[in-house]
């Protein structure tokens, strides 16, 4: 079965062609106006969009060797995302699949992370726990078996990513600023400065990261940072603060993996692709735990991942996901369940 996915949530064009779970092309395209204004802008992303997709679309055909009325399936991230960002896909992939008369699944974009590391070589195998860790999300969940979640915990607040980009933010080292702190955070020292994390009384499994925010903000402000800057300073904030983000990830996760004995677990999302958090998971192969993070190009935002779990949707689920001509949606009482 072909599979053609699109992603359009929030600044990468993207889409890609499967072949069941087999990936034949997944073309990323990040747009770069956005770093000269510290964060993504709405507008410019839906007009980035819709400029580039119908090329990104026939780029993705040509290199997967497929025509476009070979493709079984056109699905496309509905949920959640920039509004107008996520229309301009929407339509776009709607309109393909009514013209072509085939089904149109969408996708949520955090189920999409969830199942990444499933286009991996070694999957995860249920029941196994989840952490999502991106720009706009930070959740971490009880995968029991396909399309069943339980989340044990999210942010109140901002997402990992969205702390790693306001950091970056405030020292005017560039967007996005993940990438960038972790790799200045490499020749820093972790012990230079603690930066607390907040905890969340009610659950300990929720996440908090604005007040670690602001914590950097008046340090910055107490050792009068803009005077006396320089590269050894920047790098041993950004260890520090890097250290404290990935502790209280990896500490959480492996409490929720203990209070389930579960011993697999799957890291996705853009933070995934963080050195230390790699490493630091990684360490507990040692102790019996299986690790699962995809590839890089697949923990950013990528068209794949919405085509796999597009696909997964279409051969566990009844018809009530598809679109066929006349693109009425049905509920479906899974996809109704608000899980995400
Ligand atoms: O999953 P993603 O591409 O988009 C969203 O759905 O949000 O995640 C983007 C986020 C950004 O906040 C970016 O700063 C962060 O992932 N990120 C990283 C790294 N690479 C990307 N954060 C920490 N370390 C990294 N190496
Ligand atoms: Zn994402």
């Amino acid at each position: 079965m072909y599979i053609l996915g699109i992603e359009t949530s929030c600044d990468e064009t993207s889409v890609a062609i499967l072949n069941d779970n087999k990936i034949l092309s997944n073309i990323i395209s990040s747009q770069q106006f956005h770093s000269k204004y510290g964060g993504v802008v709405p507008e410019i992303a839906s007009r980035e969009h819709l400029k580039s997709l119908p090329e990104i679309t026939k780029s993705a055909l040509s290199e997967a060797k497929i025509e476009i009325n070979e493709i079984d399936v056109i699905t496309c991230t509905s949920e959640p995302g920039l509004v107008g960002a996520l229309l301009i896909g929407l339509n776009f992939s709607k309109s393909m699949a009514f013209s072509l008369n085939k089904p149109f699944v969408p996708v949520n974009h955090i189920q999409a992370h969830l199942y990444s590391s499933f286009l991996n070589h070694e999957k995860p195998k249920f029941p196994f726990i989840s952490l999502i860790v991106s720009g706009g999300h930070t959740l971490l969940i009880l995968v029991k078996d396909y399309f069943s979640h339980t989340i044990l915990g999210t942010t109140q607040d901002d997402a990992a990513g969205e702390a790693f980009d306001k950091v970056a933010k405030m020292m005017d080292l560039g967007y996005p600023g993940g990438p960038i702190i972790d790799k200045l955070a490499a020749k820093g020292n972790t012990k230079y400065h603690k930066f607390p994390v907040s905890v969340i009384k009610s659950n300990y499994f929720d996440f908090s990261f604005s007040g670690i925010k602001t914590s950097v903000l008046y340090h910055l402000k107490k050792i009068n940072f803009e005077e006396i800057k320089n590269e050894k300073l920047i790098s041993d904030i950004c260890a520090s603060f890097q250290e404290a983000i990935v502790n209280t990830l990896f500490e959480k996760t492996l409490k929720a993996a203990k209070r389930y004995d579960i011993k697999n677990i799957a890291i996705s999302g853009g933070v995934s692709a963080n050195s230390v958090l790699k490493d630091k998971f990684r360490s507990l192969e040692q102790r019996d735990f299986r690790i699962f993070i995809p590839d890089p190009l697949l923990s950013t935002d990528n068209a794949a991942m919405i085509a796999f779990v597009g696909y997964l949707k279409y051969i566990h689920d009844d018809p009530g996901f598809r679109y066929t001509e006349n693109l009425k949606r049905k509920a479906h009482p899974r996809l109704d369940q608000k899980l995400f």
